[in-house]
């Protein structure tokens, strides 16, 4: 795919916050399927034959749920990484993945456990690397972290979204090989929230989370509970990602073609799976349900509908509940961002109803033949959420998104404050301080940013002259604030950062003093070399 294209698909996907400003949602609107995998203009990349997703049979698979982990009565789960091959559609021969799974437990699903916590009860999760000693997908051993001197094949966990101590929030360089273990401690002293858990092994993760390295888990509170949300079997998790197969059913990763830096800037794949099978059906009760999306995919922006028209509310986002349920039609979801959905199908008994991405069905609801459960209404507030009043900030750091192209326009690296991972950490935030972060988005590509340890609130987002920027002439805004979307105004732990617009986010360094890391949750992007350590100081 042409850098243009690229770009342009980039600047559609955040149509729910750039596009709409500049007026380009008839656009994005017309952008209904998903693009076929990208190959890199460098050299030819042998392709293997490929499946072509969209010729399967859609919705022949029953879309299976996690097995759920509970802590043990000391707060205690062990849960190894294994590789496995998996039933991913009914005509596709099964397919070797990396996931995590209990240990003891006989799953060859590949789907990982979802973790079931409790704010406030500390979790202990023994994490135990059981991966070959090679890897499958194409590792590139120029990267920074990734030589050949080290082992080809490194874990480390990172719980997304959680507020942990530094030793236990698998920082890319505690990486350990297989064979090796570690244990992570989580207060969890925060409020309720979908949370997920994924690899961050320095220079490797993109490829072991496209291995299959991440899987779900539902913090709970009293405060939640009390609300009388459905649940049990009517709150349903949605792991959403894409993927490129080979005509025999295996993953197949792109390569830059050039075999001592094989890396791409980022890529899509053209089946979507949700909870590892490819365009899956559910079956439903004509009632109202409770549904964790969560985007795992590695560049992928979910724009979601559902079909005839049919509305939603979204009740949460990153960091748990909004303040009041909205009615919505669409949902942009960004890599590493979680949504949480109330669907009701009350008035839909013995029909379907399907979730689209774009145009493309991916996922088909068929609601019971039978008469609807009494009806359930929806609380009209959620939680108070205080905004962060600007009288509290201490400071306000300006950071840029850049990129570095070759001469053909080929992207080479990106970064961070002009800075790469291995330079020493500039932000020394002040533990239990507030701060503005404004990120200047000089690139052609919506960022999804995210800062591990904290939560945040969104404060706006300007367009402003890119050439004059970069000219030395300063920060000059060309509009007023853009307005958020009305999802974006709950805590979160991902910002999208849409290109030649500033954006802003207010954040308080409440937890622990350390090395916490931020970076672009493109994780091809974060690999080369968008992400940087930050120092929280007591
Ligand atoms: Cu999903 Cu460094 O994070």
């Amino acid at each position: 795919m042409s850098r243009t294209r690229r770009t342009f698909l980039h600047q559609v996907a955040a149509f729910g916050i750039a596009s709409a400003a500049l007026g380009r949602r008839a656009f994005a609107q017309q952008m209904t399927m998903p693009m076929p995998q990208s190959s890199q203009p460098h050299a030819p990349q042998k392709l293997p034959r490929m499946l072509h997703n969209l010729e399967l049979a859609p919705f022949v698979d029953a879309m299976p749920l996690p097995a759920v982990a509970h802590p043990d009565t000391n707060g205690r789960i062990r849960i190894g990484m294994h590789e496995v091959h998996a039933k991913l559609h009914r005509d596709v021969p099964p397919t070797r993945l990396w996931t995590y799974k209990a240990i003891g437990s006989p799953d060859q699903s590949g789907l990982a456990p979802l973790i079931e916590a409790r704010s406030g009860q500390p979790l202990h999760v023994e994490w135990s690397n059981q991966l070959p000693q090679h890897h499958f997908l194409p590792v590139d051993f120029s990267l920074h972290g990734c030589g050949r001197d080290i082992p080809e094949v490194r874990a480390c966990v990172h719980l997304h979204g959680s507020k942990t101590p530094p030793d236990s929030d698998g920082y890319p360089e505690d990486w350990y090989a297989p064979g090796k273990s570690r244990t992570a401690h989580y207060p969890l002293q925060q409020e309720a929230a979908t949370l997920w858990y994924h690899d961050h092994a320095m220079g490797l993760n993109r490829l072991n989370m496209y291995a299959g390295l991440f899987g779900m888990a539902i913090l709970r509170d009293d405060a939640e509970a009390a609300l009388g949300l459905p649940s049990s079997k009517y709150e349903v998790p949605l792991i959403l990602f894409d993927r490129n197969f080979s005509a025999d059913g295996q993953l197949f990763y792109p390569s830059s073609g050039k075999p001592e830096h094989p890396w791409v800037p980022e890529f899509e794949g053209d089946a979507i799976l949700i909870n590892n099978k490819i365009r899956p059906y559910f079956e439903v009760e004509p009632r109202m349900y409770r549904f964790r999306l969560l985007n795992t995919a590695n560049s992928r922006f979910f724009q979601l509908s559902l079909s005839a028209g049919h509305g939603f509310h979204q009740i949460g986002s990153d960091q748990g509940l909004l303040s009041a349920p909205l009615p919505m039609k669409h949902l942009l979801l960004a890599p590493a961002e979680r949504a949480d959905l109330l669907i009701d199908f009350s008035t839909l008994s013995g029909q379907k109803l399907h979730l689209l991405h774009g145009a493309l069905p991916i996922l088909e609801f068929r609601v019971a033949n039978i008469s609807p459960s009494a009806a359930y209404s929806i609380p009209s507030t959620l939680r108070q959420i205080e905004r962060t009043p600007a009288s509290r900030v201490a400071r306000t750091r300006t950071i840029t998104l850049d990129e570095a192209v070759d001469h053909i326009g080929n992207s080479m690296q990106m970064y961070l404050d002009k800075k790469r991972w291995h330079e020493p950490a500039t932000e020394f935030p002040k533990l239990g301080s507030t701060e503005i972060w404004e990120f200047v988005n000089l690139t052609e590509d919506v960022h999804p940013l995210h800062l591990h340890m904290v939560r945040f609130q969104i404060l706006d987002r300007r367009l402003f002259d890119v050439f004059a920027y970069r000219n030395n002439n300063g920060l000059h805004y060309l509009s007023d604030a853009l307005p958020l979307e009305p999802n974006e105004m709950g805590w979160k732990d991902i910002v999208q950062c849409p290109p030649e617009i500033v954006t802003r986010i207010i954040v308080t360094f409440d937890g622990y003093p350390g090395k916490y890391l931020y970076h672009c949750h493109v994780l091809e992007h974060e690999a080369n070399d968008m992400m940087r350590p930050f120092e929280v100081v007591a």
